[in-house]
């Protein structure tokens, strides 16, 4: 059974990963190139532990335990010295992910499973370029990681029965619930996802409603616990456009991304992490 976990990438989904896996017992190294990005990170897990002490979801003991089971490491080789698990979180962007797991295939331990978190890019891909692929698997995790309950596992076509038992042990470890998916871009959860929220973005584009109104619409009318645009911004929309681009590519026509959205991006309004992207966050 694993016990020792390398994030490598310490965004938005790789803190969660690695306060998560902390919090439930794991030893977790997090890794990233930029040594901003880690200051960022350690804050950042800092402040959602403590929220979730304060709203009582986990004592004081637990935040304590948790956070000093985390080491922040920049130098990709000291990082996955004893990693049984790594998991990537760095971006959507498949020539980046596989120079990565080019690297670790090479650093890590022969029996070290590599999982992407990526949110649409093949398995298969990344695994055909290490000398590894029955251990290279998608564990894709969503968005605030510490709070969501699901983790899509994604099988590519040689990860071996092994590889997704102990992704699923893992997960479960995360007290969380898994689902075992056949690799096809976008997976279940992406390729339904940003099918909605681009049409928000092209309904926006086109005058039909305010994002606040589309956004009460789709939450007060259909259910779901967040509107599209409110989703966006916490997934970040430039890393919403990349998904978009590349099932455009692989699935076709109704994938491609709504011009609103390019000009966002553009703009450099990401969502959240910026400050500003359909909404303003700046004054929080
Ligand atoms: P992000 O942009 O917040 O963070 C990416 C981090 O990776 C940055 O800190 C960057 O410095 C670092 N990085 C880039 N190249 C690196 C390298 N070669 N080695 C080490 N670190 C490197 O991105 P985010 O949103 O956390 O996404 C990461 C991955 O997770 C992507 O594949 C994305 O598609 C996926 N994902 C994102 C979700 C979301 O809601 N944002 C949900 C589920 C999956």
């Amino acid at each position: 059974m694993v016990q020792k976990i390398t994030v490598v990438g310490a965004g938005i989904m790789g803190s969660g990963i690695a306060y998560t896996s902390a919090l439930n017992g794991f030893s977790v190294v997090l890794q990233d190139i930029a040594e901003a990005g880690l200051t960022k990170a350690k804050k950042e897990i800092e402040k959602i532990a403590s929220h979730s002490e304060e709203k009582g979801f986990i004592t004081t003991e637990q935040k304590e335990s948790a956070l000093k089971r985390i080491k922040y490491e920049s130098e990709l080789e000291i990082a996955v010295q004893e990693a049984e698990l790594v998991i990537e979180a760095i971006v959507e962007n498949m020539d980046v992910k596989i120079e990565l797991f080019q690297k670790l295939d090479r650093l890590c331990h022969p029996n070290t499973i590599l999982a992407t978190n990526t949110s649409s890019l093949s398995p298969t891909e990344i695994g055909a370029q290490t000398s590894r692929p029955d251990k290279v698997v998608a564990m894709h995790f969503f968005n605030p990681v510490h709070k969501m309950k699901l983790v899509e596992i994604i099988r590519g076509l040689d990860t071996s029965d092994d590889t997704v038992a102990v992704i699923k042990a893992v997960t479960e470890q995360l007290q969380k619930e898994s689902v075992e998916v056949n690799e096809f871009p976008g997976f279940v959860t992406s390729r339904m996802n940003v099918l909605i929220g681009n049409e928000a973005m092209n309904m926006l584009m086109e005058g039909v409603a305010s994002a606040e109104d589309i956004d009460k619409a789709i939450k007060l009318g259909l259910n779901h616990p967040m509107g599209p645009f409110e989703m966006g911004d916490l997934v970040g929309l430039d890393t919403r456009l990349r998904t978009l681009e590349y099932l455009y590519k692989t699935l076709g026509e109704k994938y491609r991304p709504s011009p609103l959205l390019v000009k966002y991006v553009k703009a450099g309004r990401l969502g959240k992490k910026s400050g500003k992207g359909v909404y303003d966050y700046r004054e929080e």
